[in-house]
Protein backbone atom coordinates (compact mmCIF):
# COMPACT_ATOMS: atom_id res chain seq x y z
CA UNK A 1 0.00 0.00 0.00
CA UNK A 2 1.21 3.90 -0.73
CA UNK A 3 1.49 5.80 2.04
CA UNK A 4 0.40 9.65 1.78
CA UNK A 5 2.98 12.29 2.76
CA UNK A 6 4.38 12.77 6.10
CA UNK A 7 3.47 15.82 7.08
CA UNK A 8 5.68 17.75 9.51
CA UNK A 9 5.10 21.38 10.80
CA UNK A 10 7.84 23.81 11.63
CA UNK A 11 8.43 26.96 12.77
CA UNK A 12 9.35 29.44 9.92
CA UNK A 13 12.61 30.82 9.67
CA UNK A 14 13.16 32.72 6.58
CA UNK A 15 17.07 32.93 6.83
CA UNK A 16 16.82 28.90 5.73
CA UNK A 17 14.26 29.78 2.63
CA UNK A 18 17.27 30.22 -0.02
CA UNK A 19 18.37 26.57 1.35
CA UNK A 20 15.52 24.77 1.34
CA UNK A 21 15.39 21.69 -1.38
CA UNK A 22 12.42 20.04 -3.52
CA UNK A 23 9.67 22.75 -4.24
CA UNK A 24 8.88 25.91 -2.18
CA UNK A 25 4.65 26.99 -2.28
CA UNK A 26 4.17 30.71 -1.10
CA UNK A 27 0.52 31.57 -0.41
CA UNK A 28 -0.46 34.80 -1.88
CA UNK A 29 -3.88 36.89 -0.71
CA UNK A 30 -6.38 38.09 -3.75
CA UNK A 31 -5.24 41.45 -3.01
CA UNK A 32 -1.25 40.35 -4.27
CA UNK A 33 -0.49 41.42 -0.62
CA UNK A 34 3.43 38.70 0.18
CA UNK A 35 3.85 37.97 4.04
CA UNK A 36 7.34 38.07 5.47
CA UNK A 37 8.55 34.36 3.86
CA UNK A 38 6.84 35.55 -0.17
CA UNK A 39 9.15 38.72 0.45
CA UNK A 40 12.04 37.29 1.50
CA UNK A 41 11.23 34.45 -1.11
CA UNK A 42 10.84 37.33 -3.61
CA UNK A 43 14.17 39.15 -2.58
CA UNK A 44 16.21 36.06 -3.35
CA UNK A 45 14.39 35.76 -6.98
CA UNK A 46 15.34 39.32 -7.46
CA UNK A 47 11.52 40.30 -7.75
CA UNK A 48 10.38 37.38 -9.59
CA UNK A 49 7.41 36.41 -7.60
CA UNK A 50 6.55 40.24 -7.27
CA UNK A 51 6.38 39.81 -10.78
CA UNK A 52 3.98 37.01 -11.10
CA UNK A 53 1.71 38.53 -8.66
CA UNK A 54 1.76 41.54 -10.53
CA UNK A 55 0.77 39.78 -13.36
CA UNK A 56 -1.48 36.88 -12.30
CA UNK A 57 -3.28 38.07 -8.97
CA UNK A 58 -5.98 40.01 -10.62
CA UNK A 59 -7.63 37.61 -12.85
CA UNK A 60 -6.63 34.29 -10.50
CA UNK A 61 -9.16 32.33 -8.54
CA UNK A 62 -9.14 30.93 -5.32
CA UNK A 63 -5.89 27.61 -5.22
CA UNK A 64 -4.98 28.28 -8.49
CA UNK A 65 -1.42 27.76 -8.47
CA UNK A 66 1.81 29.51 -10.87
CA UNK A 67 4.69 27.97 -10.70
CA UNK A 68 8.90 29.55 -11.42
CA UNK A 69 11.14 27.01 -12.31
CA UNK A 70 14.41 26.75 -11.81
CA UNK A 71 14.68 30.17 -9.75
CA UNK A 72 17.78 32.08 -9.09
CA UNK A 73 18.92 32.50 -5.57
CA UNK A 74 17.59 29.70 -4.36
CA UNK A 75 18.49 25.59 -3.92
CA UNK A 76 14.97 24.57 -5.04
CA UNK A 77 13.57 23.49 -8.23
CA UNK A 78 10.34 25.43 -7.96
CA UNK A 79 8.80 28.24 -6.71
CA UNK A 80 5.04 27.69 -6.30
CA UNK A 81 2.83 30.84 -5.92
CA UNK A 82 -0.82 30.13 -4.58
CA UNK A 83 -3.45 32.37 -4.19
CA UNK A 84 -5.51 31.93 -1.52
CA UNK A 85 -7.28 34.10 0.77
CA UNK A 86 -5.66 34.33 4.58
CA UNK A 87 -9.07 33.80 5.75
CA UNK A 88 -10.41 30.52 3.72
CA UNK A 89 -12.86 27.80 4.23
CA UNK A 90 -11.70 24.05 5.12
CA UNK A 91 -12.52 23.10 1.77
CA UNK A 92 -10.24 26.08 0.00
CA UNK A 93 -7.47 25.38 1.74
CA UNK A 94 -7.53 21.60 0.89
CA UNK A 95 -8.00 21.96 -3.00
CA UNK A 96 -4.84 25.11 -3.00
CA UNK A 97 -3.15 21.81 -1.46
CA UNK A 98 -4.57 19.42 -3.80
CA UNK A 99 -3.29 21.87 -6.59
CA UNK A 100 0.21 21.54 -5.32
CA UNK A 101 0.23 17.86 -4.55
CA UNK A 102 -1.15 17.82 -8.27
CA UNK A 103 2.60 19.48 -9.27
CA UNK A 104 4.51 18.33 -6.89
CA UNK A 105 5.88 15.31 -9.15
CA UNK A 106 8.01 13.46 -6.26
CA UNK A 107 10.18 16.36 -5.15
CA UNK A 108 9.91 16.81 -1.53
CA UNK A 109 7.24 20.35 -0.77
CA UNK A 110 8.10 23.30 1.77
CA UNK A 111 4.74 25.19 1.88
CA UNK A 112 5.01 28.75 3.88
CA UNK A 113 2.05 29.12 5.54
CA UNK A 114 2.52 31.63 8.17
CA UNK A 115 -0.16 32.30 10.37
CA UNK A 116 -2.58 30.64 8.00
CA UNK A 117 -4.84 28.87 10.91
CA UNK A 118 -6.43 26.16 7.61
CA UNK A 119 -2.59 25.25 7.09
CA UNK A 120 -3.55 21.24 8.08
CA UNK A 121 -6.20 21.58 5.68
CA UNK A 122 -3.68 22.38 3.23
CA UNK A 123 -1.31 19.56 3.96
CA UNK A 124 -4.18 17.29 3.51
CA UNK A 125 -4.82 18.54 -0.02
CA UNK A 126 -1.31 17.74 -0.95
CA UNK A 127 -1.47 14.76 0.48
CA UNK A 128 -5.14 13.35 -0.91
CA UNK A 129 -4.10 14.51 -4.62
CA UNK A 130 -0.92 12.80 -4.48
CA UNK A 131 -1.86 9.15 -5.09
CA UNK A 132 -1.15 6.41 -7.85
CA UNK A 133 -2.31 3.33 -8.38
CA UNK A 134 0.87 1.99 -9.18
CA UNK A 135 1.11 -1.99 -7.37
CA UNK A 136 1.08 -3.88 -11.13
CA UNK A 137 3.16 -1.35 -13.16
CA UNK A 138 6.25 -2.80 -13.29
CA UNK A 139 8.83 -0.96 -11.70
CA UNK A 140 6.73 1.64 -9.84
CA UNK A 141 5.95 -0.02 -6.66
CA UNK A 142 6.71 3.21 -5.09
CA UNK A 143 6.14 2.64 -0.93
CA UNK A 144 6.29 6.17 0.04
CA UNK A 145 5.27 9.99 -0.61
CA UNK A 146 8.22 12.42 -0.37
CA UNK A 147 7.82 14.47 3.01
CA UNK A 148 5.79 17.98 3.52
CA UNK A 149 6.99 20.71 5.36
CA UNK A 150 4.46 23.54 6.21
CA UNK A 151 6.68 26.27 7.86
CA UNK A 152 4.39 28.18 10.23
CA UNK A 153 4.12 30.72 12.81
CA UNK A 154 3.28 28.27 15.84
CA UNK A 155 3.91 24.91 15.06
CA UNK A 156 2.90 23.40 18.71
CA UNK A 157 -0.55 23.81 17.63
CA UNK A 158 -1.04 22.11 14.72
CA UNK A 159 0.17 18.37 16.72
CA UNK A 160 -3.12 17.33 16.96
CA UNK A 161 -4.30 18.63 13.60
CA UNK A 162 -1.45 16.60 12.16
CA UNK A 163 -2.68 13.33 13.14
CA UNK A 164 -5.86 13.58 12.15
CA UNK A 165 -5.03 14.44 8.85
CA UNK A 166 -2.87 11.49 8.64
CA UNK A 167 -5.20 9.67 9.72
CA UNK A 168 -7.47 11.03 6.98
CA UNK A 169 -4.75 10.76 4.17
CA UNK A 170 -4.48 6.89 5.19
CA UNK A 171 -8.22 6.22 5.14
CA UNK A 172 -8.46 7.37 1.97
CA UNK A 173 -5.76 5.79 0.59
CA UNK A 174 -6.86 2.79 2.07
CA UNK A 175 -9.90 3.03 0.07
CA UNK A 176 -8.76 3.92 -2.88
CA UNK A 177 -6.29 0.97 -3.22
CA UNK A 178 -9.39 -1.60 -2.55
CA UNK A 179 -11.37 -0.05 -5.14
CA UNK A 180 -8.50 0.18 -7.44
CA UNK A 181 -7.06 -3.00 -7.38
CA UNK A 182 -8.59 -5.75 -9.31
CA UNK A 183 -10.70 -8.96 -8.84
CA UNK A 184 -8.70 -11.22 -9.45
CA UNK A 185 -6.49 -10.01 -6.96
CA UNK A 186 -8.99 -8.66 -4.41
CA UNK A 187 -11.25 -12.01 -3.82
CA UNK A 188 -13.49 -11.85 -0.74
CA UNK A 189 -10.75 -13.89 1.21
CA UNK A 190 -7.93 -11.36 -0.19
CA UNK A 191 -10.28 -8.59 1.32
CA UNK A 192 -10.87 -10.34 4.45
CA UNK A 193 -7.51 -10.51 5.19
CA UNK A 194 -6.61 -6.68 4.46
CA UNK A 195 -9.41 -5.59 6.89
CA UNK A 196 -8.06 -8.66 9.51
CA UNK A 197 -4.89 -6.95 9.23
CA UNK A 198 -6.44 -3.46 10.88
CA UNK A 199 -6.54 -5.31 14.00
CA UNK A 200 -3.07 -4.33 14.87
CA UNK A 201 -4.65 -0.88 14.88
CA UNK A 202 -6.61 -1.67 17.85
CA UNK A 203 -9.62 -2.83 15.55
CA UNK A 204 -11.95 -5.86 17.04
CA UNK A 205 -12.22 -8.01 13.70
CA UNK A 206 -14.12 -11.02 13.50
CA UNK A 207 -15.36 -12.78 9.59
CA UNK A 208 -18.00 -14.71 9.58
CA UNK A 209 -17.89 -17.77 7.16
CA UNK A 210 -19.81 -19.29 4.55
CA UNK A 211 -20.92 -21.85 7.62
CA UNK A 212 -21.69 -19.30 10.00
CA UNK A 213 -23.68 -17.26 7.44
CA UNK A 214 -25.75 -19.99 6.94
CA UNK A 215 -26.43 -20.97 10.53
CA UNK A 216 -27.45 -16.85 10.88
CA UNK A 217 -30.07 -17.69 8.33
CA UNK A 218 -28.31 -15.36 5.67
CA UNK A 219 -29.85 -17.09 2.32
CA UNK A 220 -30.45 -13.55 0.21
CA UNK A 221 -26.41 -12.29 0.78
CA UNK A 222 -25.40 -16.16 0.08
CA UNK A 223 -27.62 -16.57 -2.88
CA UNK A 224 -25.49 -13.95 -4.43
CA UNK A 225 -22.28 -15.67 -4.04
CA UNK A 226 -23.56 -19.24 -5.33
CA UNK A 227 -22.15 -18.82 -8.81
CA UNK A 228 -18.42 -18.07 -7.58
CA UNK A 229 -15.56 -20.16 -6.59
CA UNK A 230 -14.83 -17.37 -3.70
CA UNK A 231 -16.54 -18.20 0.14
CA UNK A 232 -18.73 -15.62 0.64
CA UNK A 233 -18.17 -13.88 3.66
CA UNK A 234 -18.69 -11.12 6.25
CA UNK A 235 -16.45 -8.91 8.30
CA UNK A 236 -17.03 -7.53 10.92
CA UNK A 237 -14.82 -4.23 12.46
CA UNK A 238 -15.78 -2.38 15.78
CA UNK A 239 -13.88 0.44 17.26
CA UNK A 240 -14.70 1.32 20.82
CA UNK A 241 -12.85 4.14 21.81
CA UNK A 242 -16.38 5.83 23.17
CA UNK A 243 -18.21 5.52 26.16
CA UNK A 244 -18.62 2.10 27.97
CA UNK A 245 -22.38 0.46 26.78
CA UNK A 246 -23.09 3.49 24.11
CA UNK A 247 -24.65 2.05 21.59
CA UNK A 248 -22.41 2.14 18.59
CA UNK A 249 -23.07 3.72 15.29
CA UNK A 250 -22.97 1.21 12.61
CA UNK A 251 -21.54 1.41 8.96
CA UNK A 252 -22.38 -1.33 6.55
CA UNK A 253 -21.06 -2.02 3.19
CA UNK A 254 -21.83 -3.38 -0.01
CA UNK A 255 -18.70 -5.61 -0.92
CA UNK A 256 -18.86 -7.28 -4.65
CA UNK A 257 -15.56 -7.88 -5.53
CA UNK A 258 -17.42 -8.44 -8.91
CA UNK A 259 -20.57 -8.24 -10.36
CA UNK A 260 -20.60 -9.89 -13.78
CA UNK A 261 -24.25 -9.97 -13.25
CA UNK A 262 -25.12 -13.27 -12.84
CA UNK A 263 -27.07 -15.24 -15.09
CA UNK A 264 -28.59 -11.93 -15.86
CA UNK A 265 -25.53 -10.92 -17.27
CA UNK A 266 -24.30 -7.51 -17.81
CA UNK A 267 -22.97 -6.59 -21.44
CA UNK A 268 -19.55 -7.25 -22.17
CA UNK A 269 -18.84 -3.31 -22.96
CA UNK A 270 -17.60 -2.04 -19.79
CA UNK A 271 -17.90 -4.92 -17.22
CA UNK A 272 -14.42 -4.62 -16.25
CA UNK A 273 -15.67 -1.22 -14.25
CA UNK A 274 -17.18 -3.56 -11.70
CA UNK A 275 -13.90 -4.42 -9.64
CA UNK A 276 -15.31 -1.36 -8.23
CA UNK A 277 -18.68 -2.74 -7.48
CA UNK A 278 -17.00 -3.53 -3.35
CA UNK A 279 -16.82 0.35 -2.86
CA UNK A 280 -19.24 0.71 -0.43
CA UNK A 281 -17.06 -1.68 2.07
CA UNK A 282 -14.17 -0.42 0.70
CA UNK A 283 -14.92 3.39 2.33
CA UNK A 284 -16.19 1.38 5.34
CA UNK A 285 -13.11 -0.29 5.52
CA UNK A 286 -11.28 2.99 5.54
CA UNK A 287 -13.44 4.81 7.70
CA UNK A 288 -12.90 2.64 10.38
CA UNK A 289 -9.08 2.41 9.61
CA UNK A 290 -8.93 6.49 10.15
CA UNK A 291 -11.48 6.12 13.48
CA UNK A 292 -8.59 3.81 14.75
CA UNK A 293 -5.54 6.20 13.47
CA UNK A 294 -6.93 8.96 15.04
CA UNK A 295 -8.13 7.02 18.48
CA UNK A 296 -11.79 8.14 17.86
CA UNK A 297 -13.66 8.83 21.15
CA UNK A 298 -17.01 6.64 19.51
CA UNK A 299 -18.22 3.42 19.25
CA UNK A 300 -18.65 2.44 15.23
CA UNK A 301 -18.59 -0.92 13.97
CA UNK A 302 -18.33 -1.35 10.34
CA UNK A 303 -19.86 -4.40 8.53
CA UNK A 304 -19.44 -5.65 5.24
CA UNK A 305 -20.55 -8.64 2.74
CA UNK A 306 -18.40 -9.67 0.64
CA UNK A 307 -19.31 -11.75 -2.38
CA UNK A 308 -19.15 -12.19 -5.70
CA UNK A 309 -21.56 -12.28 -8.05
CA UNK A 310 -20.95 -15.02 -11.13
CA UNK A 311 -22.79 -17.36 -13.50
CA UNK A 312 -22.25 -20.94 -13.17
CA UNK A 313 -24.34 -23.79 -12.86
CA UNK A 314 -24.82 -23.56 -9.46
CA UNK A 315 -25.50 -19.66 -9.89
CA UNK A 316 -29.06 -18.19 -8.19
CA UNK A 317 -31.43 -18.19 -11.77
CA UNK A 318 -34.06 -15.45 -12.70
CA UNK A 319 -37.00 -16.44 -10.77
CA UNK A 320 -35.89 -18.38 -7.76
CA UNK A 321 -36.58 -17.51 -4.38
CA UNK A 322 -34.54 -16.71 -1.54
CA UNK A 323 -35.30 -16.04 2.42
CA UNK A 324 -33.60 -13.23 4.03
CA UNK A 325 -32.27 -13.49 7.96
CA UNK A 326 -34.91 -11.32 8.51
CA UNK A 327 -37.69 -13.77 7.10
CA UNK A 328 -38.70 -12.40 4.32
CA UNK A 329 -38.93 -14.69 1.02
CA UNK A 330 -37.83 -12.33 -2.06
CA UNK A 331 -38.47 -13.30 -6.01
CA UNK A 332 -35.26 -12.70 -7.24
CA UNK A 333 -36.03 -11.27 -10.88
CA UNK A 334 -32.77 -9.92 -11.69
CA UNK A 335 -29.31 -11.48 -10.70
CA UNK A 336 -28.07 -8.13 -11.25
CA UNK A 337 -29.69 -6.50 -8.87
CA UNK A 338 -27.73 -8.08 -6.48
CA UNK A 339 -26.42 -5.57 -4.04
CA UNK A 340 -29.63 -5.07 -2.24
CA UNK A 341 -29.87 -8.80 -1.75
CA UNK A 342 -26.17 -8.53 0.25
CA UNK A 343 -26.98 -5.33 2.01
CA UNK A 344 -30.36 -6.79 3.38
CA UNK A 345 -29.08 -9.46 5.75
CA UNK A 346 -25.66 -7.66 6.78
CA UNK A 347 -27.91 -4.51 7.56
CA UNK A 348 -30.75 -7.05 9.49
CA UNK A 349 -27.75 -8.90 11.22
CA UNK A 350 -26.58 -5.63 11.98
CA UNK A 351 -29.38 -4.23 13.93
CA UNK A 352 -30.39 -7.49 15.95
CA UNK A 353 -26.67 -7.69 17.07
CA UNK A 354 -25.74 -4.21 18.04
CA UNK A 355 -28.82 -2.36 18.00
CA UNK A 356 -26.79 0.43 16.91
CA UNK A 357 -27.96 4.23 17.83
CA UNK A 358 -27.98 4.61 13.89
CA UNK A 359 -26.81 2.78 10.28
CA UNK A 360 -25.47 4.23 7.40
CA UNK A 361 -25.30 1.63 4.13
CA UNK A 362 -22.92 2.44 1.70
CA UNK A 363 -23.16 0.97 -1.95
CA UNK A 364 -22.66 1.50 -5.90
CA UNK A 365 -26.15 -0.04 -5.96
CA UNK A 366 -28.11 1.61 -9.01
CA UNK A 367 -26.64 2.65 -12.79
CA UNK A 368 -29.78 4.93 -12.42
CA UNK A 369 -28.15 6.83 -9.67
CA UNK A 370 -25.52 8.07 -12.10
CA UNK A 371 -28.30 8.66 -14.80
CA UNK A 372 -29.90 11.22 -11.89
CA UNK A 373 -26.34 12.66 -10.44
CA UNK A 374 -23.68 12.18 -12.62
CA UNK A 375 -20.58 11.74 -11.15
CA UNK A 376 -20.96 14.91 -8.83
CA UNK A 377 -23.26 13.73 -5.70
CA UNK A 378 -23.87 10.69 -4.24
CA UNK A 379 -27.37 9.86 -3.19
CA UNK A 380 -28.84 10.23 0.06
CA UNK A 381 -31.92 8.26 1.10
CA UNK A 382 -33.08 8.38 4.95
CA UNK A 383 -35.92 7.76 7.43
CA UNK A 384 -34.67 10.48 9.63
CA UNK A 385 -34.68 14.07 8.71
CA UNK A 386 -32.03 15.07 11.46
CA UNK A 387 -29.48 12.23 10.91
CA UNK A 388 -29.60 13.17 7.27
CA UNK A 389 -29.53 17.05 7.72
CA UNK A 390 -25.94 15.88 9.86
CA UNK A 391 -24.52 13.64 7.47
CA UNK A 392 -25.58 16.32 4.54
CA UNK A 393 -23.45 19.15 6.51
CA UNK A 394 -21.02 17.08 7.12
CA UNK A 395 -20.64 16.37 3.57
CA UNK A 396 -20.97 19.76 2.69
CA UNK A 397 -17.88 20.19 4.98
CA UNK A 398 -15.60 17.97 3.59
CA UNK A 399 -16.48 19.51 -0.24
CA UNK A 400 -17.76 15.46 -1.05
CA UNK A 401 -21.20 15.72 -2.86
CA UNK A 402 -24.36 14.10 -1.82
CA UNK A 403 -28.14 14.75 -2.52
CA UNK A 404 -30.86 13.80 -0.79
CA UNK A 405 -33.49 11.66 -2.46
CA UNK A 406 -36.91 10.66 -1.80
CA UNK A 407 -38.36 7.43 -0.63
CA UNK A 408 -42.09 6.61 -0.50
CA UNK A 409 -44.38 3.80 -0.30
CA UNK A 410 -45.77 3.63 -4.07
CA UNK A 411 -42.17 3.19 -5.06
CA UNK A 412 -41.81 0.48 -1.97
CA UNK A 413 -45.24 -1.09 -3.77
CA UNK A 414 -43.24 -1.61 -7.20
CA UNK A 415 -41.38 -4.62 -5.15
CA UNK A 416 -44.49 -6.26 -4.72
CA UNK A 417 -44.24 -10.02 -5.76
CA UNK A 418 -46.99 -12.68 -7.35
CA UNK A 419 -45.08 -15.25 -5.43
CA UNK A 420 -43.16 -14.06 -2.27
CA UNK A 421 -43.14 -11.21 -0.05
CA UNK A 422 -41.13 -8.95 -2.13
CA UNK A 423 -39.28 -8.73 -5.18
CA UNK A 424 -35.65 -7.75 -5.81
CA UNK A 425 -36.39 -5.17 -9.17
CA UNK A 426 -39.27 -2.55 -9.49
CA UNK A 427 -38.50 -1.55 -12.69
CA UNK A 428 -36.68 1.00 -14.67
CA UNK A 429 -38.93 4.19 -13.37
CA UNK A 430 -37.19 5.12 -10.29
CA UNK A 431 -34.33 2.34 -9.88
CA UNK A 432 -32.28 4.22 -7.07
CA UNK A 433 -35.30 4.94 -5.05
CA UNK A 434 -37.00 1.37 -5.37
CA UNK A 435 -33.58 -0.02 -4.56
CA UNK A 436 -33.54 2.09 -1.48
CA UNK A 437 -37.27 1.05 -0.81
CA UNK A 438 -35.80 -2.17 -0.83
CA UNK A 439 -33.60 -1.84 1.74
CA UNK A 440 -35.97 0.62 3.56
CA UNK A 441 -38.21 -2.94 4.05
CA UNK A 442 -35.05 -4.26 6.10
CA UNK A 443 -34.76 -1.44 8.38
CA UNK A 444 -36.09 -1.50 11.73
CA UNK A 445 -38.93 0.69 13.06
CA UNK A 446 -36.55 2.84 15.25
CA UNK A 447 -33.37 2.96 13.41
CA UNK A 448 -32.64 6.22 11.85
CA UNK A 449 -31.18 4.98 8.61
CA UNK A 450 -29.56 6.34 5.90
CA UNK A 451 -28.30 4.46 2.41
CA UNK A 452 -25.70 6.22 0.62
CA UNK A 453 -25.68 5.10 -3.40
CA UNK A 454 -22.19 5.84 -4.69
CA UNK A 455 -22.18 4.18 -8.00
CA UNK A 456 -21.50 7.56 -9.43
CA UNK A 457 -18.64 8.66 -6.88
CA UNK A 458 -16.57 5.47 -5.99
CA UNK A 459 -14.68 5.59 -9.08
CA UNK A 460 -14.50 7.98 -12.15
CA UNK A 461 -12.78 8.44 -15.55
CA UNK A 462 -11.47 12.16 -15.03
CA UNK A 463 -10.00 14.00 -12.14
CA UNK A 464 -11.29 15.23 -9.35
CA UNK A 465 -10.39 18.05 -7.16
CA UNK A 466 -8.92 15.52 -4.43
CA UNK A 467 -8.13 12.66 -6.60
CA UNK A 468 -6.51 11.54 -9.73
CA UNK A 469 -8.81 9.78 -12.18
CA UNK A 470 -10.26 6.05 -10.56
CA UNK A 471 -10.90 5.30 -7.11
CA UNK A 472 -12.04 8.44 -5.01
CA UNK A 473 -12.67 7.59 -1.91
CA UNK A 474 -15.45 9.48 -1.47
CA UNK A 475 -17.30 9.56 2.05
CA UNK A 476 -14.20 8.85 4.18
CA UNK A 477 -13.81 12.53 5.48
CA UNK A 478 -17.76 12.95 5.34
CA UNK A 479 -18.41 10.27 7.39
CA UNK A 480 -15.41 10.44 9.96
CA UNK A 481 -17.03 13.96 10.39
CA UNK A 482 -20.30 12.73 11.14
CA UNK A 483 -18.89 10.37 13.89
CA UNK A 484 -16.94 13.25 14.74
CA UNK A 485 -20.27 15.70 15.25
CA UNK A 486 -22.68 13.27 16.32
CA UNK A 487 -20.42 11.16 18.64
CA UNK A 488 -17.57 13.12 20.12
CA UNK A 489 -18.89 16.36 20.64
CA UNK A 490 -16.74 18.87 22.13
CA UNK A 491 -13.62 17.87 23.43
N1 LIG B 1 -23.26 -2.75 -9.36
C1 LIG B 1 -24.40 -2.40 -10.14
C2 LIG B 1 -24.65 -0.89 -10.16
C3 LIG B 1 -23.61 -0.04 -10.81
C4 LIG B 1 -23.73 0.35 -12.12
C5 LIG B 1 -22.51 0.41 -10.10
C6 LIG B 1 -22.78 1.15 -12.71
C7 LIG B 1 -21.56 1.21 -10.68
C8 LIG B 1 -21.70 1.58 -11.99
C9 LIG B 1 -25.65 -3.09 -9.58
O1 LIG B 1 -25.42 -4.31 -8.98
C10 LIG B 1 -26.56 -3.32 -10.71
O2 LIG B 1 -26.22 -4.07 -11.56
N2 LIG B 1 -27.72 -2.66 -10.69
C11 LIG B 1 -28.68 -2.79 -11.70
C12 LIG B 1 -30.03 -2.95 -11.06
C13 LIG B 1 -31.10 -3.39 -11.99
C14 LIG B 1 -30.85 -4.78 -12.51
C15 LIG B 1 -32.44 -3.33 -11.27
C16 LIG B 1 -28.63 -1.53 -12.57
O3 LIG B 1 -28.39 -0.45 -12.02
O4 LIG B 1 -28.80 -1.65 -13.77
MN1 LIG C 1 -25.46 -5.91 -10.36
ZN1 LIG D 1 -23.55 -4.61 -8.19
Amino acid sequence: MLKPASIQFKETDIDLLAEVEGRVALLVAPDGSLDKAARRVNRLTKGAVARLVEVKAEAASTGQTFSLAFPVGMKAESVDVVFLPRRCTDVEARKAGAALGKIRSGAALTICAGSQKRASQLALGVALRDYSFNAHKAGEQEETRADVTLLVSKPEEFNHAAVTTQAIAEGVFFTRDLVNEPANVLTTTEFAKRIQDMSSLGLEVEVLEEADLKKLGMGALLSVGEGSESPSKVAIMQWNGGEKGEAPLALVGKGVVFDTGGISLKPAAGMEDMTMDMGGAGVVAGVMRTLAMRKAKANVVGLVGLVENMPSGRATRPGDVVTSMKGDTIEVINTDAEGRLVLCDVMHYAQERFKPQGMIDLATLTGAIIIGLGHEKAGVFSNNDKLCAQFLKAAEAEGEGAWRMPLGKAYADQLKSRIADLKNTGGRPAGSVTAAEFLHRFVQEDTPWIHLDIAGVASVKADTDYAPKGATGWGVMALNRLVQDMCEKAE
